[in-house]
């Protein structure tokens, strides 16, 4: 008997209870350098479940590499339902990711929820794109798949049982003691029974990045117009104002490619019926096709909340979550059921008479008018799988509609997550922080999303031109003019230096085009934040006192954060200014670096200081840097149309490459093998620099005219 109530004492203090062990994980590697393991029971749906993309061909292509990790040094614990996970951190490491943050990109140290939601001004875990995906300057990658929100411990804690526990030191007594000592570990916390985990090798941070995204189907091709220009229009103009608009961008010598439709489009809006206003449009089908017929494609802002007077309604009520939003009901996406009569209505009242894309708003979060977490859903995913997704279904199921009438898209979207990298959309928020914007610019290369920083209103005209010159160095030239009408002539005196700006964009489209192609065929971010460059590091900061990271390993973690310059395709370096500055300082990597604008030679290795003027956004070329450009064409070039080149190179290297893309640019004819890639070819002969291009390929697209070259430097 005495023995029983000793097991009984011994099996309530959880003595004798099964110890609830870590498991190792079993890896497999899936793809070339991507490996994948699985513990518990995940859950059935997940983010890529959400996304369900391919992986991209591409993957086949890449090189073995070896398991980055040591396998030993991750756990991962399925306890009373949730799941425990510890990954390495080394004391030389420094985390990039977690998510579309908008203030900070080391993320070392930090501690969040990731959550999605609209940016609140804090980087909380609380995001529109909440990607539980990380890179590691060490060179390599982890990806959660999880759609629940998950708790982020990025090296913030140090656990007892740790085999690198600093030694304790003494507040009191000793000025080495630190407040936060190193931690070796990155813990999360999901709250399901069991997880889906990736690991992605480098052996760059770069590659590692390119890896997740060429899982989820690599990056977005935009349509060539999608570069382009786009305004967005006051939300309650009508045809006519909208066809104004268009005319006197034109008129004035200003490129536009696509204006966006903002809530008056509807007959009612915030919930939505998703049909046409009768007084503002009485004719849709033909004032699209009039509008395109002037080159300016048609964008419809929308969010997915069904009106009771939307013809859909009664339809799509049965697929509906249990809560509101705006009073309108809100469709179950990760049902087809829903998806069909959603998104059929969205083909037949607006893709099927030409409306070339949309802006999909509200679908991030905002607690007090998304659907709480105890809302249900009649497909039995919960209210917080569904947040986490919404924006991924949004995507994904607008773009298969694109995609069957043969017609690339490029939109907008407020919420997005792991696995939407194919996806060709545009993050943005109702935020307008210009430094805000150019941390989220970086931040969305580490995440395998695209982000906009877009120009809406300003204060002064030198606020108007400063935030215009990054809108040109972005993967969406917008303006949202949806409450202030704004034009991009609308402060007088900088309206010319707004138009050269413009021009400029343009000018560049061939760049921006084979950027996105690298995008989609290799992973490559387009904008990149500098810690993926190579040569670029601490040390070559001047100012600083050298780091040697191995006696120090706070210094970096701690070290001021780059966040307001970075990468733009293959070869450019942007620095803009904001508003009250005349100068700035612009850290060079190893290697030299040439001016854009002159071709002169600004510094290698170093910081440098530059008062560019107001006229100007400091860009910086990396030596052998090839930029095909074109005119300065007022509508992206149709399909198959054929444009002149002029090539520029920059620097004195003496052999060069560099590859242009060519497609249609409009059809999904891409993704049967109907594209090139033209070799660009810098060589000395006879000590003088010359440049070639290769011949087109037989039965291929061909839209390169005439090519000039020029050499800028020197
Ligand atoms: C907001 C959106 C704005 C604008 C507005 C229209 O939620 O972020 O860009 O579209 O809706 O009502």
């Amino acid at each position: 008997m005495k023995r029983f109530y000793l097991f009984l004492l011994l099996l309530t203090s959880g003595y004798l209870l099964p110890p609830a062990s870590a498991q190792s994980v079993r890896w497999h590697e899936i793809h070339p350098g991507i490996w994948k393991g699985t513990v518990g029971k995940p859950d059935a749906y997940d983010l890529l479940k959400a996304a369900d993309t391919e992986p991209s061909s591409t993957l086949k292509k890449l090189k073995k590499a070896d398991f980055p990790l040591n396998n030993e040094d991750i756990s991962v614990e399925v306890k009373n339902g949730k799941t425990y996970l510890r990954f390495p951190l080394e004391r030389n490491e420094q985390l990039y990711g977690f998510g579309l943050n908008f203030q900070t990109i080391h993320q070392r140290g930090r501690i969040m929820q990731l959550h999605a939601d609209h940016y609140g001004k804090s980087d909380n875990g609380r995001t529109h794109a909440p990607v539980p995906f990380y890179v590691s300057s060490l060179g390599y990658g982890v990806f959660v798949n999880s759609a629940k929100y998950i708790d982020v411990y990025a090296g913030s804690s140090v656990r007892k049982d740790s085999r690198n526990a600093p030694e304790v030191q003494d507040r009191n007594t000793d000025k080495n003691w630190q407040a936060h000592p190193y931690s070796d570990a990155v813990e999360m916390l999901v709250p399901a029974e069991g997880i889906e985990l990736y690991v992605f090798a480098g052996p760059k941070p770069v590659n590692a990045i390119e890896r997740f995204n060429l899982l989820s189907g690599g990056g977005c091709l935009p349509p060539r117009w999608g570069l382009g220009f786009t305004q967005r229009v006051n939300r309650l103009y009508n045809e006519e104002q909208v066809k104004a608009e268009a005319k006197a961008f034109s008129d004035k010598g200003y490129p536009l490619d696509f204006i966006g439709l903002e809530p008056g489009w509807q007959s009612k809006s915030y919930p939505c019926t998703f049909e046409w206003d009768q007084i503002r449009f009485p004719n849709p089908e033909k004032f699209v096709k009039e509008m395109d017929a002037v080159g300016v494609k048609i964008n419809l802002w929308t969010n997915p909340y069904v009106s009771p007077d939307a013809s859909i309604y009664s339809k799509i009520k049965p697929y509906t979550a249990s809560n509101t939003v705006w009073n309108g009901i809100v469709p179950d996406l990760s049902m087809p059921e829903a998806r069909k009569i959603l998104f059929g209505q969205f083909e037949k009242e607006h893709v099927k008479i030409g409306v070339s894309g949309y802006k999909i708003d509200e679908v991030d979060g905002f607690d007090t008018y998304l659907w709480p977490d105890v809302a249900t859903f009649p497909s039995g995913h919960t209210a917080e799988q569904l947040r986490q997704t919404y924006g991924l279904l949004v995507q994904k199921y607008s773009y298969d509609m694109f995609r069957k009438n043969n017609s690339r898209t490029y939109g907008l979207v407020r919420g997005s997550n792991a696995g939407g990298s194919s996806f060709p959309y545009v993050i943005y928020n109702d935020n307008y922080s210009h430094e805000d914007f150019i941390t989220a610019l970086i931040n969305s290369g580490y995440s395998g999303v695209l982000w906009t920083p877009e120009v809406r209103a300003s204060k002064t005209s030198e606020e108007w031109l400063r935030r215009f010159q990054t809108v040109c160095f972005s993967p969406m030239a917008m303006i949202n003019a949806w409450a202030s009408s704004t034009q991009p002539w609308t402060f007088p005196d900088v309206a010319e230096q707004v138009k050269d700006m413009a021009q400029l964009r343009m000018r560049m489209m061939p760049y921006w085009y084979s950027t996105f192609a690298k995008y989609h065929y290799e992973g490559t971010p387009p904008f990149r934040g500098m810690n993926l460059e190579e040569g670029f590091g601490m040390e070559i900061n001047k100012e600083k006192t050298p780091t040697n990271l191995e006696e120090n390993p706070y210094e970096e973690a701690t070290a001021k954060e780059v966040k307001n310059q970075y990468m733009a395709g293959e070869y450019l370096l942007v620095a803009p200014l904001f508003t009250g500055q005349t100068s700035r300082k612009v850290i060079l990597p190893k290697g030299k670096w040439y001016d854009f604008y002159t071709g002169k030679f600004a510094g290698e290795g170093e910081v440098i200081t530059v008062t560019p003027g107001l006229s100007k956004i400091p860009v910086f070329v990396k030596d052998g840097g090839i930029i095909p450009m074109m005119p300065a064409l007022l509508h992206a070039p149709k399909a198959n149309e054929k444009v002149d080149l002029e090539i520029r190179y920059y620097g004195k290297k003496q052999a060069a490459v560099s590859s242009l893309y060519d497609d249609d640019g409009e059809t999904f004819a891409y993704e049967n093998n109907r594209y090139t890639w033209r070799e660009l070819k810098v060589e000395s002969r006879n000590g003088v620099l010359r440049g070639t291009i290769s011949a087109p390929e037989k039965d291929k697209p061909n839209t390169i005219g005439r090519v000039t070259w020029h050499f800028m430097t020197n």
